[in-house]
């Protein structure tokens, strides 16, 4: 009865010592296995003399494998927890680790550009105007004095949408490529006096490189009220450009030509430095656009600008290189 307790305590010892799930499977077939050393009392059994012991010594034997069993039970699952939740810990993964505080995104460059141009001419007195990005040929060339055929459809490389209007044939819609087509719309839809602005998407067939993108955004002006001549067009681009640039820049027009304004300029803006820069057409509201738009141009007269609005921001960020704006790497957005 001695040797069957012994065994059972160095038993219940080694498994205490296990430390691991391979060691615990181990122990389970030398401690429990018919070969173990308390399996081995049995076959001695038969060597007691009396009934009596025999069934005490048996009992005892019995007893000693349950507690072994139960011992190798408890391990095995203490020795499972510790090796999960060491696996877990191994794993964790602290999401929060490189945010140090909370922080705030800001608005896209192009957004930010495009709403102060807005701001400002808000402030100088006109209205936003919207119109739909996927235009009718009408809209986008043929109101705008510029008919089947004419020269200048061929300067916009021109992506056409796969589609037939009412009563009209495919190849008659276009993604607009340019905002003019608003000065259309807005005619049509308002009485003069006229003053809006109308910012929006553009698209052209173009490779993107540092200095284009097939989506681009423009922000387009037209005025329409009585008596407008090109003194108020100068005047009111040389306002805008005190008010969006500073007080130490100034404009002038230089002659162009646009199938929809006649005469037609380009503006440039002088910086502080001296240097010039090109922003954009403008000019007076040709007579068939006037009438395009349902306008006695006997009675109207108007003039009307266009320039990009991303470029406003490359030159105000100094962005190298205009496909970086649009690739939306968090390395260069949290950069401004
Ligand atoms: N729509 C012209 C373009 O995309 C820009 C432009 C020129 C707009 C002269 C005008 C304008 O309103 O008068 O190239």
């Amino acid at each position: 009865m001695d040797d069957i307790r012994a065994a059972q305590a160095a038993a219940l010892s080694q498994v205490e010592q296990a430390d691991s799930l391979e060691a615990i499977a181990a122990l389970d077939s030398t401690l429990l296995g018919k070969q173990g050393e308390i399996a081995a009392f049995k076959r001695q059994l038969g060597s007691l003399e009396t009934v009596d012991e025999k069934k005490a010594a048996g009992q005892a034997v019995n007893e000693a494998l349950q507690a072994v069993a139960a011992a190798l039970e408890t391990r095995q699952r203490e020795l499972g927890d510790a090796a999960l939740q060491a696996k877990v810990a191994a794993e964790r993964l602290d999401l929060t680790e490189y945010v140090t505080a909370p922080t705030r995104g800001h608005a896209h460059l192009v957004t930010q550009a495009w709403e102060r141009l807005e701001d400002v001419f808000i402030g100088l007195g006109f209205q936003v105007a919207e119109g739909p990005e996927v235009e009718t040929d009408w809209h986008n060339f043929e109101a705008l004095n510029m008919g089947e055929g004419h020269p200048a459809r061929g300067e916009f490389d021109t992506l056409f949408v796969d589609y037939a209007p009412e009563g009209g044939s495919e190849g008659r819609t276009v993604l607009r490529t340019h905002t003019s087509p608003v000065q259309i719309r807005t005619m049509l839809e308002q009485e003069p006096p006229i003053y809006i602005v109308a910012p929006g998407r553009v698209f052209r067939r173009d490779t993107p490189d540092a200095t284009h993108m097939p989506v681009f955004h423009q922000i387009e002006g037209l005025v329409i009220d009585r008596n407008i001549t090109l003194a108020d067009l100068a005047g009111t681009i040389e306002a805008f450009t005190h008010a969006f640039f500073g007080p130490g820049f100034s404009s002038r027009l230089r002659p162009s030509y646009f199938p929809f304004t006649e005469p037609s300029a380009e503006f440039d803006v002088q910086r502080p430095d001296g240097s010039w820069l090109e922003l954009g057409g403008c000019g007076m509201v040709h007579p068939n656009v006037l009438r395009a738009g349902g306008l006695d141009p006997t009675e109207w007269s108007g003039f009307a600008f266009g320039f990009g609005i991303d470029r406003m921001a490359v030159m105000r960020h100094q962005v190298a290189d205009l496909r970086d704006m649009y690739a939306d790497d968090i390395r260069f957005a949290t950069q401004f």
